[in-house]
């Protein structure tokens, strides 16, 4: 038998703005509005107004998880749907009552609900008004929003997480132009990504300050390891750099209290350092993570950058780095992204020998597949060997890291049901369970009724 630890976490991820749907909602949120006012930068121009429609069907959704094996699953509590008054951070009562059955009927199917507070869903009134994450004073309102979430549901909800991915705000509202606003400014970026650690940490500091028996609290990040596309010095410095950049600025706030000091003397060497406080840096160095989420499902090759880092013209981080793509890699696809599921080995022993060994889980893995419908058996049931496949092997190199120490308590999929995604839409589909969009009939898939067996099992029999 592979067994895992016992009361192993197996269930999925989603997040209220892609499962949801709109209804209801007083605010919009970033991806709300850029539906509005850009629907043709979606696929099929499908935007997250229904999205898998969970605000009217939380009941037999969870239903059909739980028949899925599911264990525990995370959604998110979205801002732009809790708060009535953004200034004064007022609830709305609807919001709440919607929130407090979704969590109810996860307890009553025995299922261990975990909450996030920020999943790529800002308000975009803070965006106008504040500019958004670019501005200490939408930190500040963010820890007010949490502190409504722990009061209001902190009975029933003991774990938590800050942000998803924060990260990929940085990247698609900042530099790479995936997330609305599609600004290209290096150095705002800079700032945003450490007024995203300090509202972690702010958030933690509330958290803490209401004493929540049994409460943890943790932030999820996309903890995408870096490998060189060489031993070649070249490349061995900018996979030193791309890490710093993209896993230890989250990273380290989060589990040591402090940034890393290799990232700073380059962000001061290159004139586009964060505003930072003596005050703030207390705040983040007392409030750190209980525990870790990590969402993996890609390594990030780097090689040495083909410009030279001090070309002119606007900073940007990876004027260190170049992507690396290897040959002979293993893709899936649909989505473009490399399969390569040693690396969840490599994220279990990095969190163990250089992470204090701080309590983890898989938060995200999974993989995107279009036009699943040409799958489906006579019964309507979606034969997806291969995400059967891709969780297995993933699972294997994760229980390879644990059998070694390492402190991983739980793996989550994504997603439940399929569900909507950014720009994408409906396009991938990645759930245990199948949505028909337009009948939003849901129907366990292969790998839902597989995961079903491994959760009652906690792992599997070994093949002779
Ligand atoms: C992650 C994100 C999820 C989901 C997933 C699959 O980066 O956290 O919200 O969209 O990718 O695309």
């Amino acid at each position: 038998m592979i067994t895992f630890p016992d009361n192993f976490w197996w269930g999925a991820a989603t997040s209220g703005p892609q499962s949801e749907g709109r209804f209801n909602k007083k605010h919009a949120n970033v991806f709300d509005y850029h539906f509005e006012i850009e629907p043709t930068a979606f696929h099929n121009q499908v935007g997250p107004d229904t999205a898998s429609n969970f605000y009217n069907s939380y009941q037999s959704d969870i239903k059909l998880m739980r028949q899925a094996g599911m264990n525990s699953l995370r959604t998110s509590i979205q801002w732009s749907r809790l708060i009535d008054d953004l200034e004064t951070n007022t609830v709305n009562q609807e919001a709440v009552d919607f929130y407090n059955k979704v969590i109810d009927s996860q307890l009553a199917e025995g299922m261990t609900p975990v909450m996030n507070l920020h999943h790529f869903d800002l308000p975009v009134e803070l965006y106008d008004k504040y500019g958004g994450w670019e501005s200490k004073k939408v930190v500040e309102l963010f820890a007010g929003f949490a502190k409504q979430c722990f009061q209001l549901f902190g009975d029933r909800v003991k774990h938590w997480a800050t942000h998803n991915e924060p990260m990929v705000v940085v990247e698609g509202q900042y530099l790479f132009q995936f997330h609305y606003p599609n600004i290209v400014d290096g150095k705002k970026a800079v700032q945003v990504a450490y007024n995203l650690n300090l509202a972690s940490a702010l958030a933690i500091k509330e958290f803490k300050a209401l004493n929540i028996p049994d409460g943890k609290i943790g932030t999820i990040l996309n903890l995408t390891p870096t490998y060189a596309a060489s031993e070649k010095a070249e490349d061995q410095e900018a996979a030193r750099i791309a890490e710093l950049w993209n896993n230890k600025l989250f990273l380290e706030p989060a589990i040591f209290g402090h940034f890393p000091h290799e990232l700073e003397e380059l962000l001061v060497k290159d004139n586009v350092m964060w505003k930072t406080t003596e005050a703030e840096a207390q705040v983040i160095k007392e409030n750190t993570v209980d525990f870790l989420g990590v969402n993996y499902y890609h390594p990030n090759r780097v090689k040495a950058p083909d410009l030279a880092p001090d070309s002119v013209g606007a900073w940007m981080p990876d004027r260190y780095y170049d992507a690396y793509d290897m040959p002979g890699r293993r893709v899936n696809l649909d989505r473009g992204w490399e399969i390569y599921p040693e690396a969840l080995y490599d994220i279990a022993i990095n969190i163990r020998d250089n992470y204090k060994n701080i309590p983890w889980y898989v938060s995200e893995n999974g993989m995107g597949v279009s036009n699943e419908e040409r799958f489906k058996n006579q019964e309507g049931m979606i034969e997806d060997d291969y995400r059967i496949d891709f969780v297995k092997e993933h699972l294997t190199w994760l229980h390879k890291g644990i059998a070694e120490g390492s402190d991983c308590f739980g793996y989550h999929m994504w997603t439940p049901i399929d569900c909507w995604s950014w720009l994408n839409s409906y396009k991938n589909r990645y759930g245990f369970i199948s949505n028909d969009i337009h009948t939003q009939i849901k129907t366990i898939k292969k790998s839902g009724h597989w995961f079903k067996t491994i959760s009652d099992q906690n792992g599997w029999e070994e093949e002779a």
